[in-house]
């Protein structure tokens, strides 16, 4: 087996977590050799499509009790509150570095930094660039990760699966999509941070490259997934798409109107269409609650019908186009370009997208997970600071505080740790052997990848949408069993070495597989609604049963085990969600 390289630290995934993260090793050794595996250049990472803001206490009137309180409430008292502690204590730090490092945050008049609302925060502390955050804030991570010498890039490799020797992870093995070499990467301790696993669901705002890469990863090596049935949905994609139309919109004044042109959000418990400020107006509430009142609505026939589905109307014609120009600039030109309508003057479709996984890789408040020398962050890691439902504008601080901290951990980590032992070379050379038989050369299997895809999307959706229950869940834990059996008999078209992209489709694939049924088994056993997991026949929350995290671990055979650890609670006691007040 040929190794590429031994580096110190492995870090898979180029975008916001893993970009901060590799900064962070160099500040801590700069002696350490750190390694960014990337299936995509950094820049074409998905954070690059964030548009509203990154939360962070910044002004007088605010505090970080206020922040943590949100943040717990709107996670309807799941989140660990000792990592929400030090998310909102870090977050403004990390927000004022990236300033430093050259992120360009929109500002007052006065040269303070601009913040504006956003759901489920009663403060207004999101900071942002015009409409455009990710793109400034991995720009600045870009920019900035060149200046350590010491980071080396592997752009456009595949990293394929861990290497695990001695209880420890040791490296990775990659596919260089350019050549179609196989080769190991070995290193001390490898860190996870790519990113969530929209594309299980058929509708979503997630690049094609977020198929819970790292999720699958973690879990075939041993490592435990965490509160894996909290799935997100963002109130407002564009129908067809799914391209996000921000939350920003709603913060500067834009409202949400059924066939009927009436704010149909007043009939949800959300708040009176005269509430003041923008703060407290009922299209600023949480997401989970605004996508389930979307679901109501369409129920009692009050959404319009199109051929990519029902839809809402979001309203942003009384803003006024030099405020749209100003603020919200990338969404005129995204309505312009891929729904043909100019929102100044016009009303743009929206309909709920799945956006967002809370769940993840389990890991501690340092990003370390239960397998040594194995750490994750970002998206892809459960720490967890969100709970059973994410605040918008909390996950581009979450990268920064948790890569930040995976890093810093993961160097103290490699700094004394053993080197990799030669037997991974050996599980390396399998792992090729692996993938060129059953995959590559492989001439004989009778299914093919899209049908397969297509299947996957369905029962997800049916199942696992805004809405579950348990019989439409037991249904599709039988399906994606039977989708794992079919994957075995999968035979690809293209043999070819150079950018094979079906490989690579099947490797994600066979992510995606595994993670769907993380998501639907944890979603079956657990019998309450919270947050975004909402089962029509488990109506209410249930802190007697499920004021836990749930951990699904992947058996010797392939199937899944699901386990409960308690909920950290510091000095919130669970209580009830009240917005709109
Ligand atoms: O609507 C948005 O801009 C999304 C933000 C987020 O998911 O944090």
């Amino acid at each position: 087996m040929n190794v590429t390289a031994f580096h110190d630290v492995v870090l898979v995934g180029g975008g916001g977590a893993g970009l901060r993260a590799a900064i962070a090793i160099a500040e801590t050794n700069p002696r350490l050799s750190i390694a960014v595996v990337s299936k995509v250049y950094p820049m074409r990472s998905h954070t690059v499509s964030a548009e509203g803001g990154s939360a962070g206490v910044v002004r007088p009137d605010d505090s970080l009790d206020e922040h943590a309180y949100d943040t717990i409430s709107g996670g309807d008292w799941l989140c660990d509150q000792d990592a929400v502690e030090a998310f909102v204590k870090e977050a403004p730090e990390e927000l004022l570095r990236l300033e430093h490092w050259g992120c360009p945050w929109s500002r007052e008049p006065d040269g303070r930094i601009a913040v504006r609302a956003f759901g489920g925060m009663r403060k207004m502390r999101t900071w942002f660039a015009a409409d455009k955050t990710g793109f400034h804030m991995l720009h600045t991570l870009f920019q900035t990760s060149l200046k350590y010498t010491r980071v080396v890039r592997y752009d456009e490799w595949f990293a394929a699966s861990l290497l695990v020797d001695d209880g420890r992870v040791q490296g990775v093995v990659a596919l260089e999509l350019m050549s179609g070499k196989i080769e190991a990467i070995t290193a001390k301790a490898v860190i996870l941070c790519t990113g969530g696993c929209g594309r299980v669901f058929p509708f979503t705002t997630n690049a094609n490259i977020k198929n819970g890469d790292g999720m699958a990863l973690a879990y075939r090596a041993g490592a435990p997934l965490k509160d894996m049935e909290f799935v997100q949905y963002h109130p407002t994609g564009l129908p067809f798409t799914g391209i996000l139309i921000t939350e920003a919109c709603r913060s500067e004044g834009g409202y949400l109107l059924n066939k009927d042109g009436y704010r149909y959000l007043q009939d949800y418990g959300l708040g009176k269409p005269e509430a003041k400020p923008v703060l407290r107006s009922m299209e600023l509430g949480p997401r989970d609650r605004l996508s389930q009142a979307f679901v109501k609505e369409h129920e009692k026939g009050r959404t319009i019908e199109t051929p990519y589905g029902p839809v809402v109307h979001l309203d942003l014609r009384h803003l006024g186009e030099q405020l749209i120009n100003t603020k919200l600039p990338f969404v005129r030109e995204l309505c312009l370009k891929y729904q043909n309508i100019d929102p100044v003057t016009e009303l743009i479709p929206v309909r709920p997208v799945a956006h967002y996984m809370m769940g993840g890789v389990h890991t501690d408040i340092h990003g370390a997970t239960p397998l040594l020398g194995l750490y994750a962050a970002g998206e892809a890691a459960c720490v967890s600071i969100n709970g059973a439902n994410r605040l918008g504008s909390n996950s581009l601080p979450e990268l920064l505080v948790f890569g930040a901290r995976a890093g810093r951990a993961a160097a103290a980590y490699a700094s004394s740790a053993a080197e990799p032992r030669s037997a991974v070379l050996a599980q390396a050379e399998d792992e090729r052997r692996r993938m060129q038989r059953d995959l590559l050369h492989k001439i004989d299997g009778r299914e093919r990848l899209a049908p397969l895809r297509d299947e996957l999307h369905q029962s997800m959706e049916q199942s696992a949408g805004i809405y579950r229950s348990g019989n439409s869940l037991a249904q599709a834990a039988v399906k994606l069993r039977e989708l794992q059996d079919r994957f075995r008999h999968v035979a690809l078209q293209d043999h070819s070495r150079t950018f094979n992209t079906e490989l690579m489709a099947a490797l994600e694939l066979s992510f995606m597989l595994d993670v769907g049924e993380a998501i639907v088994e944890s979603a079956l056993r657990r019998e309450e609604s919270r947050g975004a997991h909402q089962r029509t026949d488990f109506p209410a929350r249930d802190d007697q049963r499920f004021l836990a995290h749930s951990l699904v671990y992947r058996n010797a055979d392939g199937s899944c085990r699901v386990e409960y650890r308690p909920v950290t609670i510091t000095r919130w006691p669970p209580g009830e969600r009240v917005y709109g007040r």
